[in-house]
């Protein structure tokens, strides 16, 4: 298996599959990097179909512009984000389980500032949570499509959905969970063009490291 350092560097999106199954083991490896994932507050907002089904990942090209990797692909993650992990109830079941773990101060269960929040989210309405949900599923996600580079797989996210509502019908995606996305794994047909990445200095908005003389 590739270090993440390598993973990262060898990544590319992959728009070409041989029609060769992606072992059980190693779909499960990939949801599991997607579980350890860092989110807010420990919400853990991302929730997933596993498509492997052959009508089903043509369903889901067609309703996808036709791109013909979803078919291809030996795997297709069907990625959510379930709004209700930001409910009153769930967030203090969160919070509850930080403090048995030791990660907070038992304190923190009476702090004024938690405890205002609590009330303020009783009856939340959760729409106001829809980037927070999105924001922490994307990450997970970006932990599948590393760990699909580590074992050796390629991968391409999926933003360009025709019919959203038809896919959630089609893989009966409960009401509360927003689809994002897919992400299409298999085996890769040849080696994908690298796409050129900006330079260094255009992504810091300050030099690194600091030139002689800046501060
Ligand atoms: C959120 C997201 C949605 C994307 N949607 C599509 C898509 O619908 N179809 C596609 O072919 N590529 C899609 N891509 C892949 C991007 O085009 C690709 O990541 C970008 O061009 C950089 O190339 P690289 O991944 O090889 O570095 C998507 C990527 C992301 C992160």
């Amino acid at each position: 298996m590739l270090t993440v350092a390598e993973a990262m560097r060898q990544r590319r999106s992959t728009r070409s599959f041989k029609r060769t199954p992606v072992p059980d083991e190693m779909i499960l490896e990939m949801l599991e990097a997607a579980r350890q994932a860092p989110s807010a507050s420990n919400s853990q907002p991302w929730r997933y179909v596993v498509v492997t089904d052959p009508e089903e990942k043509k369903e889901l090209r067609r309703l996808c512009f036709g791109q013909a990797f979803i078919e291809e692909a030996g795997v297709v993650f069907v990625v959510c984000a379930d709004l209700s992990s930001y409910s009153g109830s769930t967030y203090k079941k969160r919070r509850q389980e930080a403090v048995d773990a030791g990660v907070l101060p038992a304190s923190a269960l009476s702090d004024p500032v938690y405890k205002r929040l609590m009330e303020s989210t009783d009856d939340p309405d959760l729409a106001v949570y829809v980037t927070p949900a999105t924001a922490n599923t994307y990450i997970a996600t970006e932990h599948i499509v590393l760990m699909a580079a580590a074992l050796g797989l390629g991968s391409c996210w999926v933003g360009a959905i025709s019919d959203r509502e038809a896919i959630k019908r089609l893989l009966g995606v409960p009401e509360n969970s927003m689809l994002l996305g897919l992400v299409a794994v298999g085996y890769a047909n040849g080696t994908p063009p690298y796409r050129p990445k900006l330079p260094l200095e255009d992504i810091l908005l300050r030099p690194f490291p600091a030139t002689a003389g800046d501060k």
